[in-house]
């Protein structure tokens, strides 16, 4: 009986998935999740979450930023073969921590997510205007876009390589 719960205790921790192993996806390094890992600090308010229309609006826009980012002819290379998954999951926490909509965001910081992928800053200007289109698909008011991207743009020197 003693035994029994031991294991049992023993055995729980295992079963919650930790933050760089969920269900479906590919296990990545470990590290240690940090609010800091976002790359910046969230807006404050909910003005930004509701001009996004809230987790669902970020959830619509993630999903087709992603899926032009697999599918664009000149940084799709970049993305082949990776998370898929993962990056949705990601990016939906990273975005809508960053814009006070709710979610705390469990991911890689943007050094360590990037590193040797030799993004060039053409290709950081293409994933902006996907990530653009995406908004605009959304009806993200132009004012609220701006001020995302703004949040977005110093994470640069993290991502793009030299
Ligand atoms: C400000 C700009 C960017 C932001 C905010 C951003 C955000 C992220 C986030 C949150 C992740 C996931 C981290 C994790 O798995 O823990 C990620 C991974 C990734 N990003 Fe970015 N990213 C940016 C720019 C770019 C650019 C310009 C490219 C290429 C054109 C790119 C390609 C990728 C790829 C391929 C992964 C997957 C890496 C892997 O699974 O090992 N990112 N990014």
């Amino acid at each position: 009986m003693f035994l029994a719960i031991a294991l049992a205790l023993a055995a729980a921790p295992q079963d919650l998935p930790a933050p760089h192993h969920m269900p479906g996806e590919e296990s990545v390094d470990p590290y240690t999740p940090s609010p800091a890992n976002a790359g910046a600090t969230p807006f404050s308010g909910d003005g930004m979450a509701r001009a996004f229309h809230g987790q669902d609006g970020i959830r619509r826009i993630v999903d087709r930023f992603v899926a032009s980012n697999f599918a664009d002819p000149r940084i799709g290379e970049i993305f082949a073969n990776q998370d898929k998954v993962r990056l949705k999951r990601t990016l939906f926490e990273q975005f809508c921590y960053i814009l006070n909509a709710g979610c705390s965001y469990t991911g890689r910081d943007m050094k360590s997510a990037h590193k040797d992928m030799g993004v060039q800053q053409a290709d950081m200007n293409r994933l902006v205007e996907n990530l653009q289109a995406a908004m605009r698909a959304e009806d993200v008011g132009f004012a609220a876009q701006n001020r995302f991207l703004a949040k977005l743009a110093p994470m640069r020197r993290d991502v793009v390589g030299r």
